[in-house]
């Protein structure tokens, strides 16, 4: 993984190493301002249509900034403004944005730019999927849990009645544009909850990540006390660790899977609490305890890392605690998740700091044991 230094001196590049269609990460304060000549240095001609979409809220904050930028850079930039909660992740949002790219006449040269959370970023990255079989995007996250994991990686698309991201496509952005001054504007909770997606990255593969947001100890839990150069290195950091698993695993064959530490369990909190309770990265870190414990229920794991891991979560102002779930319903929403592969769910175990294992042979009783360790 290459981790080198823009001309523009504080922005720096992490390379996605896909072999069909590599991408830069690039990373740094003022990078959003950068948006035009970042596209441009992605050969992007002057002329070429762009289709910023945004919601509201990003857009009252940084559409200015991110359109005047592109239009310096001699793009035919528009904006299209999409409503963006869960509830709107559907096939009937990408049809506003497909619209907006008839309006604007978008051909196969020209580029569709995600700015805001997941939520945009998958849906603008569906709509550049299938418009005219698939024109560009451009991925400018504005969530810490956007910017670390769902921007990253080519996962796009929308929920279906049946179950979330049931409809979508791989499609890899042309570049990953992350500004660490939007987070600035980002809720607290959101905040924290992206965080849960760092702190995972540390447990699946990079121990001295982990050291260093031990080290950080409460500070993790605000944009307000996390020092910015901390925030820039824990940005790369994450970048660089999703960035690996995806060019070893695109389309998540195998490897990829460990991405999902945390989740298994997490998307039952999600299920079961009814989604909107907790945030997603909340339910993760609640997931993540519970693997946690599982895995050392299982004996693969010490109980030493597994209190590190406790206290790193909690120091970022995360749960930990399982919810009082019936234990029924828990393991009826394990058997429905759709990772499950011939009937076995696949947990995703640590076995030391920086390493995991994907493990199909844990029966209900050991996650019942370890979940109620976790209440
Ligand atoms: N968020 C998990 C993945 O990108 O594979």
């Amino acid at each position: 993984m290459t981790v080198m230094p823009l001309s523009s001196g504080s922005l720096r590049t992490i390379d996605v190493e896909l072999s069909a269609n590599p991408y830069p990460v690039v990373i740094g304060a003022g990078g959003l301002a950068a948006l035009g000549n970042q596209v441009q240095a992605r050969g992007f001609k002057a002329g070429t249509k762009v289709l910023v979409v945004t919601n509201p809220v990003v857009n009252a904050h940084y559409g200015t900034t991110a359109l005047g930028s592109l239009r310096a850079a001699g793009y035919d930039a528009q904006l299209l403004e999409i409503d963006a909660g869960e509830e709107q992740k559907t096939p009937a949002t990408v049809a506003l944005i497909h619209d907006a790219a008839f309006r604007q006449k978008l051909e196969r040269g020209s580029l569709i730019v995600a700015l805001g959370g997941g939520v945009v970023g998958d849906m603008a990255g569906f709509a550049a999927a299938s418009w005219l079989r698939g024109i560009a995007v451009v991925q400018v996250p504005t969530t810490l849990l956007a910017m670390v994991d769902a921007a990253i990686g080519g996962k796009t698309g929308v929920n279906h009645p049946g179950g979330k991201n049931l409809i979508g496509a791989f499609h890899q952005p042309r570049l990953v544009l992350i500004d660490p001054s939007c987070l600035a504007t980002l809720p607290e909770r959101e905040f924290r909850a992206g965080m849960a997606e760092v702190i995972k990255y540390g447990v699946i593969g990079d121990p001295s990540l982990f050291a260093e947001l031990e080290a950080a100890g409460d500070q993790l839990a605000s944009m307000a006390t996390l020092p910015a150069a901390l925030m820039q290195r824990i940005l790369e950091r994450s970048a660089a660790a999703k960035a690996r698993v995806v060019a070893a695993d695109e389309r998540e064959g195998g490897l990829r899977a460990i991405l999902n530490y945390g989740h298994t369990l997490g998307h039952v909190v999600e299920a079961l609490c009814g989604y909107g309770t907790f945030l997603h990265g909340e339910a993760v870190a609640i997931g993540m305890v519970a693997a946690g414990e599982l895995s050392c229920e299982l004996g693969l794991w010490s109980p030493a890392e597994q209190t590190r891991q406790r206290r790193v979560i909690a120091a970022a102002g995360l749960p930990l605690a399982w919810p009082d779930l019936p234990p029924e319903a828990v393991l009826e929403c394990l058997q429905g998740d759709k990772k499950v592969r011939d009937g076995c769910v696949r947990f995703v175990l640590p076995t030391a700091l920086g390493t995991v294992e994907i493990r199909d042979d844990v029966s209900g009783k050991q996650v019942l044991q370890a979940l109620a360790r976790c209440r």
